[in-house]
């Protein structure tokens, strides 16, 4: 039997993909017309004899939350359930003081998977290359590769041509020290707790030591405090996949992994693509429109667009690769390209709202989703994915290049490169 766990962190983490993250935790933000952690969910239901999901993570138990998780029991006939962390425990404490819950029914091994991740999960892949590993084995890392540059944003691994264990493990290097990242999908046998238990017994060691505040004691990181000793003891093994895989970690990667699961659809699910039909709006590539939308025949749809709930879209708008959530209001003629419109916002006639994509170069192999600071050196803030809040009123005939709105505005004019608070 196995188990998968998904880590969702908590309300403090998800800045960069603020303002999104303000109204609806970010593992639960749509990306092709589904939350985040639907597609972590939907993969583990693949797995034959997976029995349990267990989302781990320090937001409040919240409606939003709560309702998710009841529609998914529901459609995947599997027990899900969320386990509140009392503080953030980092990206193993967590793990650590639910183990008698994931444990319990004694699975022969769990999954754990990063929320903010997304991709094509290559997990019975996995699970057949951590069967073959040696008996001593804890764990199976699930790894790409990225250039030598990016590499430095990621937990970096370098293992043995030969058997694939992990020799060494440095966690966001400040140097070089392999192609080879982390993609924060792991499955784990249930010895992985004793280096766990290691690393806590030594955290309150310290901080004892230091008499400093009790909750910093039970905060374990799987990375530095697991992974790194781990390394080098043939207990580590990495999966390799050069599948679709990315961070989502700003509104930016929201649009790109977005573009990469509408792909993921032709094969996996083409019902749900969009196609063009007589007395409907013309599609162009994968489209995404959520059943109860209104759509008007004249538009011009795609590539790469989710359209959400209730969402009402007048004649002749135009919409490229953007997400255009949940009960948004598109007047007549509006040209949306590379935009995030928020909940119930309204985008007024012949407007404009457009941003920029930063994609990966298409010329460096292995090249990852760069995710530009938000200002330049002289403060300005750096061309990205236009991203207008929830409820906000976007007046007719203005432009809105490269800016972030934040909730409930009521614009007046264009903007150009700005934060509007
Ligand atoms: N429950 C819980 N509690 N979850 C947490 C906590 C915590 O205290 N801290 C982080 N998480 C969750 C986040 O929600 C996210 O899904 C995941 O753990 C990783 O979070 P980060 O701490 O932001 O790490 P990262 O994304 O910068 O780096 C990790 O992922 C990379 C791949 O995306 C590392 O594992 C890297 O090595 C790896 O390359
Ligand atoms: P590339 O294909 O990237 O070279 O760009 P493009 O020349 O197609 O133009 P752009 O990316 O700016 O626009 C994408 C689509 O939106 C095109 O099909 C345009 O015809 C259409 N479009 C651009 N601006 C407007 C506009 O203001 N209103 C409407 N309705 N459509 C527009």
């Amino acid at each position: 039997m196995f188990k998968a766990v998904i880590l969702i962190g908590g309300p403090m983490k998800g800045t960069r993909f603020r303002p999104l993250s303000l109204d609806l935790p970010k593992p639960l933000f749509p990306v092709a017309g589904f939350p985040m952690i639907y597609h972590h969910i939907e993969a583990c239901t693949k797995v034959p004899n997976l029995k349990e999901i267990i989302l781990i993570g320090f937001y409040q138990h919240n409606e939003p939350l709560t309702k998710f998780i009841e529609e998914c029991k529901q459609e995947f006939k599997i027990k899900i359930r969320y386990l509140l962390e009392f503080t953030a425990l980092g990206t193993a404490g967590g793990l650590y003081h639910f183990r008698d819950q994931i444990l319990m029914g004694h699975p022969e091994s769990f999954f754990v998977m990063n929320a903010d991740v997304c991709g094509d999960f290559p997990l019975l892949e996995m699970l057949n290359f951590h069967r073959g590993n040696p008996s001593t084995c804890y764990g199976t890392i699930l790894g790409t590769e990225a250039t030598s540059q990016q590499s430095l944003k990621f937990g970096c691994m370098v293992e043995s041509k030969e058997t694939h264990e992990v020799l060494h493990y440095v966690e966001k290097p400040e140097t070089f020290v392999s192609n080879i990242i982390n993609c924060g999908i792991y499955l784990f046998n249930p010895e992985i707790f004793q280096p766990m238990e290691t690393a806590f017994k030594k955290n309150c060691c310290d901080n004892f030591k230091l008499d400093s505040h009790i909750l910093s004691r039970e905060m374990i990181r799987l990375e530095q405090d697991v992974f790194a000793p781990l390394a080098g003891t043939n207990k580590l093994f990495i999966f390799h996949s050069n599948k679709f895989w990315s961070q989502i970690k700003s509104a930016g990667a929201a649009v790109y992994a977005n573009r990469h699961y509408l792909a993921i659809y032709q094969s996996s699910h083409p019902e749900r693509l969009a196609i063009s039909k007589d007395g409907y709006p013309k599609i162009i590539g994968d489209v995404f429109i959520h059943k109860t939308a209104e759509v008007d025949a004249s538009c011009v749809i795609g590539p790469n667009v989710t359209i959400g709930k209730n969402v009402k879209i007048k004649a002749g708008v135009r919409i490229r690769e953007s997400i255009i959530l949940e009960g948004a209001v598109l007047q007549d003629h509006c040209c949306i390209l590379y935009s995030i419109v928020g909940w119930n916002s309204v985008v007024g006639a012949w407007t404009r709202v457009e941003g920029t994509p930063n994609d990966p170069n298409p010329n460096k192999p292995f090249a990852k989703l760069e995710i530009p600071s938000l200002f330049t050196n002289d403060g300005r803030l750096n061309p990205s994915i236009t991203v207008i809040g929830s409820k906000v009123q976007v007046p007719p005939e203005v432009i809105i290049l490269n800016s972030i709105v934040l909730p409930d505005k009521d614009l007046n004019s264009s903007y150009k490169n700005q934060i509007i608070l």
